[in-house]
């Protein structure tokens, strides 16, 4: 029998990413680089399949969005006009004796105190930490929490000062709000419309833990629609239903492990109507944020509008009105889509590991067996099925060990199906493709192989 691992659901599927090359920790022959990873082969092939899903829901599918990829700097005015300079900020607190510094909200959030404290005001979390006597996790004294900014800075151009400081964006969607204009001009767009992005985020988080799901560097997945401000309401309601649908009928994730948090008002921004979270059941560590619903408003081009001096208006011909756009914002974080993909589809029976991913979502859609590798002309007749599929699909070959461990090993990377080249396909030009769910096995003839694979693409 099956030794019962003491293995949790996350370190199992951590231990599974680095032995399969989905993700590895980034720098790792230098010890690693604090909480930064790397997509591997198989992981960069996960994650273009997530990407295609999501476009196709997003974008692709629909004729009211457009999709743009911004620059990663941007002038650093656009960083003082979102807030983020002012007040892009965590509360952070520090174990007088190691020095490790935590989020004030987390220490108080981890000891069952509140579950949402991010609102807190530094005195307010200075108080709960002292009238509930906290510690850090170490077990000593705190110091008093003071605002720590997340933004990344650095300098370009070939002076370090004052006038070089530029910043990493601290969240992607601001080259959409930036770009609004071109992208309307460009387009001949009348609203409501949207514009998506899929970009690179950087955060001097205090703290960096769950594997890829709280990282420095990450990317959001945001679209921003933009509409005429009576419609807002009806767009944010509209926006709620499509994503717990993008979740659960075009990511197949299951309802059950699918929850949305409102914002309390003091979590909020103080210019955002409404904010919900879309949670995701992340096993032992729970429902945890993966994307977030804004209502905006028309903050965003307010401020652009004001710190650039640029008129960012739109004018409707038909009303002729001249007015911001109010904006709704679903902004998803990329590694947490991964992540929960991965927790989604993880599956153990005895000693097989399976990452049961759709077939769209696969990294491979098939892998290609000869039946014995010593044998030429099996392996002739393999090269041949497994050189016209992967024309047009991503095909894995294997040749190694007997067909069960080749299966197993497919299994585990999530393959949705195994094609075996045997002694009767010589005879009768068909294979046995096994099912890697049901582990059911059929004949089919090699000239409808490409059919089978694109039928369970749909
Ligand atoms: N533009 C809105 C915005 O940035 P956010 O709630 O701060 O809102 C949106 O971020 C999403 O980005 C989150 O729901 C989460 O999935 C992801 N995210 C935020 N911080 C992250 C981090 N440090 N590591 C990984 N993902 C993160």
């Amino acid at each position: 029998m099956a030794e019962k691992s003491s293995e949790t659901l996350m370190e199992k599927i951590v231990s599974l990413c680095k032995r399969r090359g989905f993700v590895f920790p980034s720098s790792e022959i230098y010890g690693g680089f604090a909480a930064t990873y790397d997509f591997g082969p198989l992981g960069f092939l996960l994650k273009k399949n997530i990407e295609k899903v999501w476009r196709r829901w997003n974008v692709e599918g629909r004729e009211d969005m457009v999709e743009i990829e911004g620059a990663i700097f941007m002038h650093p005015r656009v960083w003082e006009a979102s807030g983020h300079v002012g007040g892009f900020a965590d509360l952070l607190v520090e174990d007088l004796v190691t020095h490790k510094r935590y989020r004030a909200d987390h220490v108080i959030e981890d000891a069952k105190i509140m579950d949402n404290a991010g609102a807190l005001k530094a005195e307010e979390a200075d108080t709960i930490i002292k009238d509930n006597k906290l510690k850090s996790p170490d077990g000593n004294p705190l110091s008093p929490a003071k605002r720590f900014n997340l933004l990344v800075k650095t300098h370009l151009g070939p002076i370090e000062d004052d006038t070089t400081v530029v910043y990493l964006k601290g969240e992607s969607c601001q080259n959409i709000y930036v770009d609004w204009k071109p992208v309307l001009e460009s387009t001949h767009r009348k609203l409501p419309f949207g514009i998506a992005q899929i970009g690179k985020a950087f955060r001097n988080e205090i703290t960096v833990k769950n594997f890829i799901f709280r990282t420095r560097e990450f990317e959001q997945m945001d679209i921003q629609y933009f509409c005429r401000p009576e419609e807002a309401d009806q767009w944010y309601e509209y926006w709620k239903k499509n994503r717990q649908d993008f979740y659960t009928e075009a990511m197949g994730f299951s309802p059950a492990r699918v929850k949305w948090r409102q914002h309390d008002p003091d979590e909020r921004a103080f210019y955002a109507k409404d904010a919900w979270d879309v949670q995701y059941q992340f096993g032992e560590i729970g429902f945890q944020e993966i994307e977030g619903v804004h209502h905006r408003g028309n903050y965003d081009l307010t401020q652009h509008q004001k710190f650039s001096g640029t008129d960012l208006s739109y004018f409707d011909e038909a009303t002729g009105e001249r007015f911001l756009p109010y904006i709704v914002e679903c902004s998803g974080g990329f590694n947490r889509l991964f992540l929960a993909t991965l927790f989604e589809f993880y599956r153990e029976d005895g000693d097989r590991k399976m990452l049961s991913f759709p077939p769209k979502l696969a990294p491979y859609k098939a892998a290609v067996f000869p039946l014995l590798k010593n044998k030429p002309e099996l392996v002739e007749k393999a090269k041949n099925v497994y050189e016209n599929l992967r024309k047009k699909y991503m095909i894995a070959w294997d040749d190694r060990g007997n067909i069960g461990k080749r299966y197993y090993a497919q299994d585990e990377i999530g393959t949705p199906y195994c094609i075996t080249i045997d002694f009767d396909t010589l005879e009768h030009g068909d294979v046995t493709v096994r099912d890697r769910d049901t582990a059911k096995q059929e004949r089919v003839k090699i000239e409808d192989l490409e059919k089978f694979i694109a039928e369970k693409l749909e």
